[in-house]
């Protein structure tokens, strides 16, 4: 598929005013997405798992428009609220996507939208938000032609997410989606995520992520300027080649479920990934004290137990623990014992892998 496949063919006609709702879940990277090229290319292919629990929730109220004005007419609300912060990166959608939904323009569009994760939690929500809206703006076209692909539709709903915010298109399948050509998947592509089209071991269908809330609040850095970190930045390529290594080593890891490897790719490729940010210029350093507290803890209990429990972080100090789901009656108790206290607030989050965007 090419950007080409993403306008409608078929001319739009005409469509009621109506309503559309779409519910939406973040995701949780194992091989990094970090640098990308213009058009949202990334510079790098990335794997990740749907999670369950931490969704978005969209809808939109779409009416026929009076006026002639181009551009894509909406308004928004956030939690019932009006939210101008959020407008100009709503602005920036739309402008990019209106070429693939040229019938935006017939309307006018009421937009709502709330989280199930706690405000201000640290918690991106720009994956799972750009993934609901863009499903709700992909239903308004299914409407119109029922015949279109399912697979079609999801292919779209995903390039169309991706253009709102790179991580957001691999939260339209469930399961582990790839994002990013890799010469070893086969579908792989740039403009959108697939689901990773081998059959995984079952230790992999139940994993579970629960997220120790270390650090609420605004993250220092935006994914749009740490993105352009890497451009220029003295171990790009290296960054960018192994990341391809690490994309077949870990189609391997899921297919034979050796959660040994799996343990090390992932925790190298969190390490990784703030290794670039600490050794970029200007340089951060997004993990606090508690961050570390909890990762040389995890290292003792895995020695201890020999339980395959393993971490991974995003551009923040939140920590992502990840195991199969037997263990975790075992993990919680641990968590409860003594990670707790590394928490603000004692806060954490249970999720597990889930199965992707729910549209009516
Ligand atoms: O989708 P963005 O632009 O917010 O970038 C996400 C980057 C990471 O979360 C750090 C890694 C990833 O692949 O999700």
């Amino acid at each position: 598929m090419t950007e080409k496949d993403f306008v409608p063919a078929i001319p739009f006609t005409s469509l009621e005013a109506g309503n559309v709702h779409a519910e939406a879940p973040s995701n949780i990277a194992l091989i990094k997405y970090w640098g990308k090229y213009p058009g949202q290319i990334p510079a790098n292919p990335s794997i990740s798992f749907t999670l369950r629990n931490c969704t978005s929730t969209t809808s939109i109220v779409f009416d026929n428009r009076s006026t002639g004005d181009s551009g894509v007419s909406f308004e928004f609300l956030f939690e019932g609220q009006p939210k101008p912060e959020f407008e100009p990166k709503l602005h920036t959608f739309f402008d990019r996507i209106s070429k693939y939904l040229p019938f935006l323009e017939n309307f006018h569009l009421k937009i709502s939208s709330s989280n199930s994760f706690p405000h201000s939690s640290g918690i991106a929500s720009s994956a799972s938000a750009m993934a609901a809206l863009s499903a709700c703006l992909m239903e308004i076209e299914r409407r119109h032609h029922p015949d279109i692909a399912p697979e079609y539709v999801a292919m779209k709903s995903s390039f169309l997410a991706r253009l709102g915010s790179g991580s957001a298109c691999r939260s339209i399948d469930g399961g582990m989606v790839v994002w990013g050509a890799h010469k070893g998947i086969s579908g792989s592509s740039d403009l959108y995520g697939i689901p990773l089209p081998d059959r995984i071991d079952d230790v992999f269908r139940d994993y579970q992520d629960t997220i120790l809330l270390v650090h609420r609040g605004q993250k220092q850095i935006s994914s749009t300027v740490g993105h352009k970190l890497m451009e220029g930045h003295p171990f790009a390529s290296q960054r960018f080649e192994q990341a391809n290594r690490h994309m077949s080593e870990i189609k391997e890891v899921l297919v034979h479920g050796e959660l040994d490897r799996f343990v090390a790719l992932v925790e190298r490729e969190a390490l990784t990934l703030h290794a670039m940010m600490m050794s970029s210029s200007p340089y951060f350093m997004l993990m606090k004290p508690n961050t570390l507290a909890i990762i040389e803890r995890i290292w003792e209990y895995r020695k201890e137990t020999q339980v395959p429990l393993c971490f991974t972080l995003d551009a923040g100090a939140n920590v992502h623990l990840l195991y199969p789901g037997m263990y975790q009656e075992k993990v919680l108790q641990f968590i409860k014992n003594e990670l707790v206290a590394y928490c603000e607030n004692e806060q954490y989050i249970c999720d597990q892998v889930g199965s992707g965007v729910k549209v009516s």
